[in-house]
């Protein structure tokens, strides 16, 4: 039996959208990428330049398009919005970024697309929310970047501390994707070693753990100050989703997941760990917290619920 031709569509050719691209040319993942941008010509010249590459990776259909062209795609990726300057908060976006959003998600339903959203674009936990609403579509196909690079960072931060690969190290940062959020310490672990246990045997101290926390929590800030904007980490997070689903991997992911109940919530889109595979968010996993860290994610989901609440009024 032939391969299934996996298609995505790109909505955002921006910094991260670019990023998103060459990555996936990299990982030679879909067969097809369609790139759709309010700016048409940087999609065509995109498109052009993104093929070059081909012949050093492999083959596939990159092209500018529209939205019509998501009627049969597989995966829908948005990265469309304006990105913080600096001083800004990911949720000064959210007014700016609700109205572009608005204008995407329905035309792509229009197209008749069946497939999965994926969204990049902030405060990224809100818009994945507002995907959801104006979709229409059910929970598990609309999935949200979420905590995907704080949890990354997070790992490589304790990587450096710790002199140990950041892919051995099973830790998360939950909440919004944003200034609540929250490193989730008690149960993370370092080859089936408590971190903490792990880390205080090699002369790190909580003080120590707490100052990487909110190193990574503002770590965005210091690299919006210095290049204008963060895209690498975000794009191969995307990456990483993408792939999930395209190869029904089922990996436990840090993710934005809808919440139905877990963590006392719901109505909610929140970083967690999920289940990905070709069906998009097969369940949510949700961390046995301690009662100072459910106490932080309670914090996260109110200020999000606020500004959800606020801005799709
Ligand atoms: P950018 O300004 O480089 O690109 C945004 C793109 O969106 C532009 O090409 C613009 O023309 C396009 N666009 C604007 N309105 C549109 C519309 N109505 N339809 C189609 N395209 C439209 O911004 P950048 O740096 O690529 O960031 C994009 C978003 O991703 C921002 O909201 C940013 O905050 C977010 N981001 C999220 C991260 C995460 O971890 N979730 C990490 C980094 C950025
Ligand atoms: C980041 O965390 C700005 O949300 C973006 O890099």
């Amino acid at each position: 039996m032939s391969k299934h031709h996996q298609k995505v569509v790109l909505v955002g050719d921006g910094a991260v959208g670019s990023a998103y691209a060459f990555a996936m040319m990299q990982q030679g993942l879909a067969e097809e990428l369609v790139i759709v941008d309010v700016i048409k010509e940087r999609t065509v010249g995109d498109a052009l330049d993104l093929e070059d590459a081909q012949v050093f990776t492999a083959p596939k259909q990159i092209y500018s398009g529209d939205y019509s062209d998501a009627k049969d795609a597989d995966l829908v990726v948005i990265t469309a919005g304006a990105p913080q300057k600096p001083g800004e908060t990911r949720l000064d976006l959210v007014n700016k970024n609700l109205k572009i959003l608005s204008s995407i998600v329905q035309p792509i339903v229009d197209s008749g697309f069946d497939g999965i959203f994926v969204v990049a674009a902030n405060p990224v936990d809100i818009l994945t929310y507002a995907t959801w609403k104006f979709s229409g579509f059910p929970k598990n196909k609309v999935i949200g970047s979420g905590t995907s690079l704080d949890s990354s960072r997070l790992r490589v931060a304790l990587g450096n501390k710790l002199e140990l690969d950041p892919r051995s190290i099973e830790a998360y940062i939950l909440g919004e994707h944003g200034d609540t959020e929250f490193a989730a310490y008690d149960e993370a672990t370092v080859g089936g070693v408590p971190l903490k246990t792990y880390a205080h045997n090699k002369g790190v101290t909580d003080d120590e753990l707490a100052d990487i926390e909110d190193k990574v929590r503002n770590k965005a800030y210091e690299i919006i100050n210095r290049k204008g904007a963060t895209y690498y980490g975000v794009a191969t997070s995307l990456m990483r989703i993408t792939r999930a689903i395209f190869r029904d991997e089922n990996a436990i992911l840090p993710v934005g997941a809808s919440l139905e109940g877990e963590y006392g919530l719901d109505d909610i889109f929140i970083g967690t760990p999920a289940i990905i595979n070709a069906s998009g968010l097969a369940g949510v996993v949700e961390i046995p917290l301690s009662d100072d860290e459910k106490a932080k994610m309670a914090n996260s989901a109110k200020t999000l619920k606020q500004v959800t609440k606020d801005g799709l009024a």
